[in-house]
């Protein structure tokens, strides 16, 4: 894993050039992110050795590098998702190399169904804590020391500094955001209204399909990290709207304008 992880890397900088020290992963909702970067240079997943090849609808595959409110990036446009067959190695592989190139500050973003019953469609929700319910964790398996450590603490899995400065622009702006515990499960199916009320008991304000697995490899490369969901849909036992990936699309979209605008704020404060 060490020497792929490596070759990857080299690759990459041979390719780029400058490596930034702070990454974003495009997931569903700041997709329009792309257009405030001044793209230096892109990537292709399928030009990279050992980058697995993103498949589902809507989320394409680029590794783009450039400016974003004045500072220099890079951003994953499109994910690999565990419910599309790929392994929790595969899954997490690009946030490895990230830290091999240097990456220190790991910006995630995704799309979740709400069971907090004050969101409402379209809300964004600053990811403070998360429950793991994949069947896997990413970390099983031998442990590399140069990676990180066996057992990584996951006390500060998203860093309440950066919590702090979203609030503080949300603050100024206007802007409502809300916080929340974020459900990470495999999917591929949405969530019955049972499973939606049970994620909710046990402590959980969304719920979604990613995001999990990279944020505790991110943790265990020791970066800091920032998490944003949309709140695309609503759950629970007794709602009775069924979600679509249409749907969450469409939510996803309309909420574009303030995952971009808190994301491009904080980068240009880092
Ligand atoms: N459940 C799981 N994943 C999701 C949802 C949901 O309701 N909405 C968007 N991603």
């Amino acid at each position: 894993m060490l020497e792929t992880i490596k070759n990857t890397a080299d690759y990459i900088r041979a390719a780029v050039g400058e490596m930034p020290d702070t990454a974003i992963i495009l997931g569903t909702g700041l997709g329009d992110l792309v257009n405030h970067i001044e793209i230096s240079k892109e990537l292709d997943y399928h030009q990279i050795p050992n980058f697995p090849v993103s498949t589902v609808e809507g989320h394409s595959g680029k590794l783009i590098f450039g400016r974003l409110g004045g500072r220099y990036i890079m951003a994953m446009q499109g994910r690999f998702h565990y419910y599309e067959g790929y392994d929790m190695k595969q899954v997490t592989f690009p946030v490895r190399v990230m830290k091999a190139l240097g990456v220190k500050t790991l910006f995630v973003s995704n799309a979740a169904g709400g069971m907090n019953k004050e969101f409402v469609v379209g809300d964004v929700m600053i990811i403070t804590d998360h429950i793991n319910l994949f069947p896997e964790n990413p970390l099983r398996g031998k442990n590399h020391e140069e990676l990180g450590p066996r057992f990584p603490a996951m006390t500060e899995a998203y860093s309440q500094r950066l919590i702090a400065m979203a609030d503080e622009i949300a603050a100024a702006d206007g802007i409502r955001l809300m916080h929340g515990v974020y459900v990470g499960t495999a999917g591929p199916t949405f969530e019955t209204p049972a499973e939606y009320e049970y994620f909710r008991i046990i402590g959980g304000d969304a719920v979604g399909m990613s995001t999990v697995p990279e944020v505790i490899v991110a943790n265990h490369a020791g970066m800091e990290v920032f998490g944003v969901s949309v709140i695309t849909d609503l759950g629970g036992k007794d709602i009775k709207e069924v979600p679509t990936h249409e749907e969450v699309q469409k939510a996803a979209v309309k909420a574009q304008p303030v995952m971009t605008h808190i994301i491009k704020e904080m980068v240009s404060r880092l």
